[in-house]
């Protein structure tokens, strides 16, 4: 019963090819173009998706070993995210399904960062509680069934892999800045520099990564071009560890108000070694299980999308032909 899924929320242009809980085929096409101009460039996302989408759906078909007629249902990406990129996923979606009068499953884009805990091997039964962190989101979800999840708290500014890629900016790091960030704070000190956990003393479950971006501007200003230099990795090594001290706060600031069972955490952030590392020491302390996804399931993948799509209600021939994506809120 092979389901396509379709997602082009961002900069990646991605398909999968699902059975059920089980991943057939996974095909994520980065966008290296926008290393060049620091970040996603909407207008070039949305180009981009265009001319790659159709190859990437069949590299995902002929990798699954299934044909176009085989499909039986299409999953795409509704939103939230960059709206040109999510209009060419959503149109190529409806093209692909409407000929064969395949019913079509809009799909939100959150929603499959915690579905990627539902696929094989191991999938995980709701309810835990669910750490969502990429580059356009930040928040804490409560998962009481497959369908859906309550938001507990979430960011009030930047999301947590956004400030993680605007430091990475001003370290001279590339785009996307998580694994660059990461690789140089590895040989970096964390406690050489301070950075301020916020909303440490906020008694709520929300998120701010504004003011540490900020800090670390001053900083940079503060030492010089020479002195950042000689002090990149300690910078970046106490950037992250601030970010990290926030995150892991915050849910154990969430497992203190209500007893969860389990945690499991999503979005690109949560492919961060010293995050999983932190997050793992906090499970373990209070025995709580631990779901982690691979790293290819943390990053934008069509893979999770179809997963979410097993839980969200289809449309059927021709009642999605009008439907819309939308690049803020959501379909819950
Ligand atoms: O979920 P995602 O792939 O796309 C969005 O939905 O935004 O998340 C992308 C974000 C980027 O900000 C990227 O820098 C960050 O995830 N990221 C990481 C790592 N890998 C990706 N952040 C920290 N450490 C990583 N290893
Ligand atoms: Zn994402």
């Amino acid at each position: 019963m092979p389901l396509l899924a379709i997602e082009t929320s961002c900069d990646d242009t991605c398909a999968a090819v699902l059975d059920g809980p089980s991943v057939l085929s996974s095909v994520v096409s980065s966008q290296g173009i926008h290393d060049s101009f620091g970040g996603v460039v909407p207008e070039v996302a949305a180009r981009q998706h265009l001319g790659l989408v159709g190859p990437v759906v069949e590299d995902a078909l002929a990798r699954a070993g299934a044909e176009l007629d085989q499909v039986e249902k299409v999953a795409v990406t509704a939103g939230p995210g960059l709206i040109g990129a999510l209009l060419v996923g959503l149109s190529a979606a409806k093209a692909i399904a409407a000929p064969g009068r395949l019913p079509l499953v809009p799909t939100d884009h959150m929603h499959g960062h915690v579905a990627a805990n539902f696929l094989e091997p191991d999938p995980i039964d709701p309810p835990f509680l669910c750490l969502l962190a990429s580059g356009g989101h930040t928040l804490l979800a409560g998962v009481r069934e497959r369908s859906g999840f309550e938001v507990l708290g979430q960011t009030v500014d930047d999301a947590a892999g956004e400030a993680i890629d605007k430091g990475a900016r001003l370290l001279g790091l590339g785009y996307p800045g998580g694994p660059a960030l990461e690789a140089l704070a590895a040989r970096g000190e964390p406690g050489a520099f301070e950075f301020p956990v916020a909303m440490s003393r906020d008694p709520g479950l929300d998120f701010s990564f504004s003011g540490l971006k900020t800090s670390l501007v001053y900083r940079c200003r503060d030492l010089g071009r020479d002195g950042v230099e000689a002090a990149r990795a300690d910078l970046a090594a106490g950037y992250q560890a601030a970010i990290v001290g926030q995150l892991v706060a915050k849910l154990s600031r969430a497992l203190d108000r209500e007893r969860w069972p389990a945690v499991a955490l999503g979005g690109g952030v949560a492919a961060n070694g010293p995050l999983r590392q932190a997050v793992a020491a906090l499970c373990d302390d209070r025995g709580i299980r631990l779901k982690l996804v691979g790293l290819e399931l943390c990053t934008d993948n069509a893979a999770m999308i179809g997963s979410a799509a097993r839980y969200t209600a289809a449309l059927e021939y021709p009642d999605y032909l009008g439907f819309n994506a939308f690049a803020t809120g959501g379909s819950r």
